[in-house]
């Protein structure tokens, strides 16, 4: 008999498709986030769990789940996943990185484009008949050519948004716990602290995972040290930002703007976020291109087959406990 893998939210047809070459593959029916009870009850019976960012999984989940011998998540980040939890029960947790660098990369450009240019801003002004002709002083936004952009975490997203830089000839800066020679070499980035580059970034753009340390990483202080004339743009997680304090920044024009992908109690909103003129949003889609959405289930699916076969998985957030993992039922 094939093991069994409950997949928690429908993914693109190819996926589902492979899931099921090696699965009896249990999906939910629903075109909305499970609650915490119907994971409960409907993944009770899997051996492998797959699972997406919008679901929290803890150890109690884990504990109603007798038979599970590993997790796969559809995302690179794997916050929603209490990894303590997975490792005291030994069970392997997989993501999916690698796939969707280039194109979170290419979301956070079309934001800092976005947000310097007014795009958003402008789009509403044309579509609702307001363009009564070219003016001099019609929707000026600033220069991304030239500028110097800041990025916050020198891992795999935060170098892809470095490359692309170069075409647009900026001084670039970056911040993480440790030098990153590749970043260095293939950029010319240079290494500063942090309020360095707060103080001299026009953009300020973050690729840092969350965890307990970097909750609120960008709070009020931190806010006040960028220009005025400066951009924040976030495609990391929401957490990472204070978005209360970065509200009070938009509304009191501490900074120029900012860009978010991601938010602190997405999908709910900071109540005044909306009325923010200077501030570009979008609904978590950093990785939501058709190409990289397959590449991410093909992944998972894959993390998924090895972890079935005894295989090591290609992205196991978890090595440590590999080699002791719980085994297959007998
Ligand atoms: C998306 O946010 C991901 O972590 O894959
Ligand atoms: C702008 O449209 C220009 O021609 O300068």
């Amino acid at each position: 008999m094939k093991p069994a893998i409950y997949v928690t939210r429908l993914l693109p047809e190819v996926v589902m498709d492979r899931l099921r070459e090696y699965f009896m593959v249990r999906v939910n029916p629903h075109d909305r986030v499970l609650t915490r009870k119907e994971i409960m009850k409907n993944a009770a019976s899997c051996d492998i769990l797959l699972c997406l960012l919008t679901d929290t999984i803890d150890g109690e989940i884990m504990d109603v789940i007798p038979n599970l011998l590993g997790i796969s998540n559809y995302a690179v980040g794997y916050d929603n996943i209490d990894i303590k939890a997975a490792n005291a029960r030994k069970i392997p947790v997989c993501n999916t990185p690698g796939v969707l660098t280039e194109t979170t990369a290419d979301l956070t450009w079309a934001l800092i484009l976005s947000v310097s240019r007014r795009i958003v801003e402008a789009d509403r002004y044309t579509r609702t008949g307001r363009f009564k002709g070219w003016a001099p002083l019609l929707m000026l936004g600033q220069d991304v050519y030239g500028k110097t952009l800041g990025i916050i975490g020198a891992g795999r997203i935060g170098r892809a948004v470095a490359r692309r830089a170069r075409g647009f000839n900026m001084r670039l800066l970056y911040h993480d716990q440790q030098r990153n020679s590749e970043l260095e070499k293939d950029s010319g980035a240079i290494f500063c602290s942090l309020p360095d580059l707060l103080s001299a970034a026009d953009f300020v753009s973050l690729h840092i995972p969350l965890h307990r340390d970097t909750v609120n990483y960008i709070s009020a202080g931190e806010l006040q040290t960028m220009k005025r004339s400066a951009f924040l743009i976030n495609t990391s997680r929401g957490q990472i930002v204070d978005e209360t304090a970065l509200l009070r920044a938009l509304q009191k024009k501490w900074i120029a703007g900012a860009a978010l992908d991601v938010y602190y109690n997405e999908p709910a909103l900071t109540p005044g976020l909306t009325a923010c003129n200077n501030l570009v949003m979008v609904p978590h889609i950093g990785s939501a291109s058709t190409e990289t959405r397959t590449r991410m289930g093909l992944m998972a699916a894959d993390n998924a087959v090895a972890i079935m076969e005894n295989r090591k998985p290609a992205a196991l957030v978890n090595p440590e406990i590999w080699d002791c993992r719980r085994s297959i039922r007998s």
